[in-house]
C-alpha cells in the first residue's frame, strides 16, 4: 500500500502556516501533527483491560502554534471557523488531575469550564490536564486544521487532542513521551470533556506508524508495531464512511462501559480481560442467572473479542499468511458488535454485508458503533466492484451516499514542521 505521500503533508502543513499567520498575525513557531485512526480489529474491549489492534491513517490534525508574553491561550478550528479565547489561569476544571472519579458514571456531569463548550473542550481540556499534570504550560495561539472527517468514529477528537498537546508542549519547551501524550488526552476527554472513552484513540495516534498496525495490551501499556503490508498481498483496507451518526449512540457508549464494569465486579475479577476463553461458557451461564441475559451477551463479546485480536495477530506473523483468515476474523468481529454488543447499525451492517457480497475477504464497523465507518478488506481488483456494490445498496435503501478511501497505516503524533 502506498505510504502517506510527502507533498499531502507538506500542502497541510502550509496550510496550517498560511492559516495561522492570518488568524493571528506573524509565523508560527512550528506545525505539529497527530492523525485519525480505523482500529482494525478489538472493538470495546479498551476499557475492559483488553486488547485492540488500530492503525493511524494518513488523514491528520495540524496544529500551527506560536507561544505568547502573557497567559492567554488562543485556539481557532478551521474547519468551524470559530475561534476560543481562555486565560490560563482561569481554568478551573474539576480540580485534579488524580481525580479518580468513574468517568463511565452516567451522573458524571462534563466538566469543562462554563465558557468552553463542545469541540473547544478538547484543545482546552488539553492545556488544562497539562497544567494539572504540573507541566509549564505558557499562553499559546494555536490555528488547529484537520483532514479527519468528523462523526465518521475516526477519532478526529483524538487527533485535535494530541496535536495540541504537542504543540502546547513544543512551544512551552517541555517534552511529552508518547504514553504521557495519550494518556493524558484519553484524562482530557474523560474528565473534561465529559466522554468515557477508553485508551483506544489516543494511543494510536500517539503511537502510529507508517506501514504498521499496532498491537496494544490496553492494560499493561505495550505497544507492539506488526507490519502490515497489504499490497504486498494486492491488497488494501477501505474505509466505508456512512455519514450517519446515530443520537442513541452517546449513551449507548457509557451503557455498554458501566455493563462491562457490573460483569467484572459480580464475577470478580479486574476486568472481563481476566476472564479466559475457554471459562466462557459457564460465565455466560453465570452472568445470565446472576446479572441477566443481556449482560452475559456482552460479556460474550468482549472475552470473545479479544481472542479474535490475538488470533488476527498470530496469522498476521505466520509465514502462510493469507488474507482469507484475517476477513473472517473481521467478519466475526462484526457480527458479534451487531448481535451480541448490539453496537452497530442498518448502515453498517449493510456496508459490510454488500462489500462482501462483492467480493471482500471481510469487512467489520470500525470504532465506537451506532454510525460512522465500517471497513473492508479488498483486493485491488475488486475495489471498483465493492465500492459501486455499496453505493449501489445504500441509493436503494434510501440511504445517504457513502465515502470511501483507503485506509493507509501512517505515522503518528509528531512535530512536522
Ligand atoms: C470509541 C472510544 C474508544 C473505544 C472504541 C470502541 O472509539 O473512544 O475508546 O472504546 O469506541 O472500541
Amino acid at each position: 500500500m502506498s505510504r502517506q505521500t510527502g507533498s499531502a503533508v507538506e500542502q497541510a502543513v502550509d496550510e496550517a502556516r498560511r492559516g495561522f499567520t492570518e488568524q493571528f498575525g506573524g509565523e508560527p513557531a512550528g506545525v505539529w501533527t497527530a492523525p485519525g485512526r480505523v482500529n482494525v480489529i478489538g472493538e470495546h474491549t479498551d476499557y475492559n483491560d483488553g486488547f485492540v489492534l488500530p492503525m493511524a491513517i494518513d488523514r491528520a490534525c495540524y496544529a500551527a502554534a506560536a507561544p505568547r508574553a502573557d497567559r492567554v491561550l488562543r485556539v481557532h478550528a478551521a474547519q468551524l471557523g470559530k475561534t476560543v479565547e481562555i486565560s490560563l489561569d482561569e481554568l478551573t476544571g474539576p480540580g485534579s488531575a488524580d481525580d479518580t472519579r468513574d468517568a463511565a458514571d452516567p451522573d458524571m456531569s462534563p466538566l469543562a469550564d462554563p465558557a468552553v463548550a463542545g469541540w473547544a473542550a478538547y484543545p482546552v481540556g488539553m492545556a488544562w490536564i497539562l497544567q494539572q499534570a504540573g507541566f509549564p504550560v505558557s499562553g499559546a495561539d494555536v490555528y488547529l486544521t484537520s483532514t479527519v472527517p468528523v462523526g465518521a468514529g475516526l477519532s478526529s477528537s483524538a487527533a485535535l487532542e494530541c496535536a495540541t498537546g504537542l504543540a502546547l508542549a513544543g512551544v512551552s519547551g517541555f517534552d511529552l513521551t508518547k504514553a504521557e501524550l495519550a494518556r493524558h488526552a484519553q484524562r482530557a476527554e474523560n474528565i473534561y470533556a465529559g466522554v468515557p472513552c477508553g485508551p483506544l484513540d489516543q494511543m494510536s495516534s500517539a503511537f502510529g506508524e507508517d506501514g504498521a498496525v499496532l498491537f496494544i495490551d490496553t492494560r499493561s501499556g505495550e505497544v507492539r508495531p506488526q507490519p502490515f503490508d497489504l499490497a504486498a498481498e494486492g491488497a488494501l483496507l477501505l474505509v466505508i464512511d456512512t455519514r450517519v451518526s446515530h443520537a442513541h449512540g452517546e449513551n449507548g457508549y457509557a451503557d455498554r462501559r458501566a455493563a462491562c464494569e457490573r460483569a467484572a465486579a459480580f464475577l470478580g475479577v479486574p476486568a472481563l480481560r481476566d476472564i479466559p476463553l475457554a471459562e466462557l461458557p459457564e460465565t455466560f451461564a453465570k452472568v445470565a442467572v446472576g446479572l441477566d441475559e443481556t449482560t452475559a451477551r456482552r460479556v460474550r463479546h468482549v472475552v470473545t473479542e479479544d481472542a479474535r485480536v490475538q488470533q488476527f495477530v498470530a496469522i498476521l506473523n505466520h509465514e502462510d499468511f493469507s488474507l482469507p483468515p484475517l476477513g473472517h476474523r473481521m467478519m466475526q468481529s462484526h457480527a458479534s458488535l451487531r448481535d451480541d454488543y448490539e453496537v452497530s447499525a442498518p448502515e453498517l451492517d449493510l456496508a459490510v454485508a454488500t462489500a462482501v457480497s462483492a467480493g471482500a475477504h471481510g469487512a467489520r464497523m470500525t470504532g465506537g458503533g451506532f454510525g460512522g465507518s465500517a471497513i473492508a478488506l479488498v483486493d485491488r481488483d475488486r475495489l471498483d466492484a465493492v465500492q459501486d456494490a455499496v453505493r449501489a445498496a445504500f441509493a436503494e435503501a434510501g440511504y445517504t451516499e457513502p465515502q470511501f478511501f483507503p485506509a493507509v497505516a501512517s505515522a503518528g503524533a509528531r512535530r512536522t514542521a
